[in-house]
């Protein structure tokens, strides 16, 4: 047999990697990629330990098993004699499970055993070309030490059984229970009773391991089906920035059912649920197209071409809608958190008997056809759909999708929350220029709040809309900032400013610098999109930012918008950050005397 370069290349890592695993106790820098950590109940948590694989490839030639000479194949005699080989464990430390071959390869799948009770989470898997020669090789075993307990439980599956269920919440579902052991990360085994425990109303079903000694649940395995999808996390803020695949971004705190159900029974497997639907919509509009499954059950992985125009590629059509159903719906759920639930109007199919009107999720339109070089937002009221649209902006080539600038998705949803909440769900509130502008300005601001994070970065400048619009600079005349010289507005601006846009500009402004202000006294909460109970600057922010909406007046002006805010401090924070609003309004023109566009940099006498 001739050694080629590529056979001792995949040596040479396999000794790296054999060397590697023999490691006991499993060192806690692993711990990303071994522990999954389940909550159970209110204060209780399970650390479920799954050893680290290693994982061996051989190229195309694959190499020799310890029965190679052998005439004849048996795949399971192969696989057991390999993994004992290469793992140097006993004959009866290693069993063969289930095997099957297919067109190209020959796939077995072991697992390692203590006194022939299988040890749940160490396990090999190796792969045989069509010449029989091992091609890959893949192990969780572990190092078994000699104390290994007894395989006499001293707890009946009975008493395991009742553990479980009352430790889950759910209901043992009559299926067999067994003995296996479990390896924990300290280097130990546990024999356990696996228990299987299902509550449908919860979604649940567990199958716990229950220590066959202790009585513990040392380890969990969470049968329900998970969503994953391939987007562009939230707090990034475009498509530049990389996409990930998110296992169960949703927060159940604000959607109780996940995105894909409003009860629990009926679901969806596309880019439709409770909170939003996205989809393209035909020429003539008569016809919604939405994103399937790629796989299995809600599986929403499509890879985006960066080089292909965003609809010139089913996969990049597919990508903008489940990216905008992604963001759409975080910021449900994150907004929710913060007040913008079903009683303040905001856009669910279902409002679960919590209030509000309902059958009025947010239709969300994917490449647009007519928001070219645009996206927009439109706010009926509650009980009726918001529609959102994002358009292909054209400054680029090949051109940009706005539904991968996370910075669009959420300033255009954000429209949805300021004139919702503004006046109490009638969308009728945020009518005026001036308020107008306040709504682009809080739209923009949010955005920031979403892409921001600390302490990765100290306070900087933020830029709004910069990939859509394909000019580093932005889409907005000035950077966000603190700095009077990199963005100078003010509230005597407005004596000038006519759009929109540019009034919204000296607002977002406004709020960065309290946002910054906010975050300089409080420090940074890592934890704000899902915890809104904590003290940190972007949590208060964020609290006042939505409280000042409920507050202000239909059709507000800058100093009631103001004021709004001011007022929310003194509700949910007793006045705490009084004198820092005001030092930040007044700094930027909106002192106490501010009136009909006119500067002022007064702040109260006790600040
Ligand atoms: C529907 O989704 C819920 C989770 O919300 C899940 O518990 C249930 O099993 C699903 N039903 C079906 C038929 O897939
Ligand atoms: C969009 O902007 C591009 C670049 O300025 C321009 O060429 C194109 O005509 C615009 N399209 C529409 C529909 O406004
Ligand atoms: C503000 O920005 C200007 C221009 O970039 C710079 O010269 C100045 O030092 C900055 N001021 C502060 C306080 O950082
Ligand atoms: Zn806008």
């Amino acid at each position: 047999m001739q050694l080629s370069a590529r056979f001792v290349r995949s040596v040479y890592a396999a000794v790296i990697l054999a060397s590697a695993a023999s490691a006991v106790p499993f060192p806690d820098s692993l711990k990303h990629t071994t522990l999954q950590v389940r909550t159970i109940g209110a204060h209780k948590t399970v650390e479920s330990f799954h050893p680290e694989s290693l994982f061996q490839t051989f190229g195309i030639d694959g190499i020799d098993h310890p029965l190679s000479a052998r005439a004849e194949f048996s795949l399971e005699e192969a696989a057991v004699s390999f993994v004992q080989s290469k793992l140097n464990v006993t004959p009866n430390a290693a069993a063969y499970r289930t095997g099957y071959s297919n067109d190209v390869a020959q796939h077995a799948y072991i697992h390692q055993q203590i006194n022939g009770i299988p040890i749940a989470n160490a396990v090999a898997n190796v792969a045989f070309n069509k010449a029989n020669k091992v091609v890959s090789f893949g192990s969780s075993f572990v190092n078994v030490p000699s104390n290994a307990p007894s395989t006499i439980p001293s707890i009946s599956a009975a008493d395991a059984i009742s553990k479980a269920e009352n430790e889950l919440g759910g209901t043992y579902n009559q299926y067999p229970t067994k003995l296996e052991y479990v390896a924990k990360q300290d280097g130990s085994v546990a024999l356990t009773h696996v228990v299987q425990v299902r509550d449908d109303s919860k979604a649940m079903w567990y199958q716990a391991f229950v220590d066959a000694h202790t009585g513990d649940i040392v380890q969990l395995t969470d049968f329900v089906s998970h969503a994953s999808y391939r987007v562009l996390p939230i707090t990034k803020q475009n498509v530049l920035q990389g996409f990930e695949t998110l296992n169960d971004p949703q927060n159940l705190a604000s959607s109780p059912y996940g995105w894909h159900s409003s009860d629990g029974v009926t679901n969806t497997t596309d880019t439709s649920g409770n909170n939003v639907i996205a989809f393209v919509a035909s020429a003539d509009g008569s016809f919604w197209s939405t994103t399937g499954q790629s796989s299995f059950t809600l599986n929403f992985v499509y890879y985006q071409d960066p080089t292909q125009a965003p609809d010139a590629l089913q996969a990049n059509i597919d990508a903008a809608r489940v990216n905008t159903f992604y963001v759409a719906n975080s910021m449900h759920d994150i907004a929710y958190q913060y007040g913008f639930t079903e009683a303040a109007y905001n856009f669910q199919d279902y409002n679960f008997g919590k209030g509000g009107a309902e059958g009025d999720r947010v239709e969300l339109s994917v490449q647009d056809v007519s928001s070219a070089n645009n996206s927009f937002f439109a706010t009926p009221a509650d009980g009726q759909s918001g529609y959102m649209r994002m358009g292909i902006w054209y400054y680029a080539s090949p051109a940009r999708d706005s539904s991968l600038a996370n910075d669009l998705v959420v300033h255009e949803y954000t429209h949805g929350i300021t004139n919702r909440m503004t006046g109490g769900g009638t969308g009728d509130c945020l009518q005026t220029l001036e308020a107008e502008g306040l709504g682009e300005g809080w739209s923009d601001a949010f955005a920031e709040w979403t892409h921001w994070q600390w302490p990765t970065n100290t306070f900087t400048d933020w830029i709004m809309a910069a990939y859509v619009y394909d000019d580093l600079a932005g889409l907005r005349n000035y950077p966000y900032s603190t700095n009077t010289t990199t963005n100078p507005l003010r509230y005597s601006d407005l004596q000038t400013l006519n759009e929109q846009h540019d009034i919204g500009e000296v607002w977002a402004n406004v709020l960065h610098n309290v946002y910054a202000q906010l975050v300089a006294a409080h420090g940074y909460s890592a934890t704000a999109r899902t915890d809104p109970t904590t003290t940190g600057g972007n949590v208060v922010y964020l609290h006042l930012f939505l409280d000042a909406l409920a507050i202000q007046p239909c059709n507000p002006t800058f100093p009631q918008a103001r004021d709004a805010w001011i007022q929310a401090d003194a509700i949910r924070y007793n006045g705490a950050n009084y004198c820092l609003l005001w030092n930040v309004f007044a700094s930027r023109g909106l002192g106490v005397n501010a009136a009909s566009h006119i500067d002022d940099t007064t702040v109260p006498s006790e600040c």
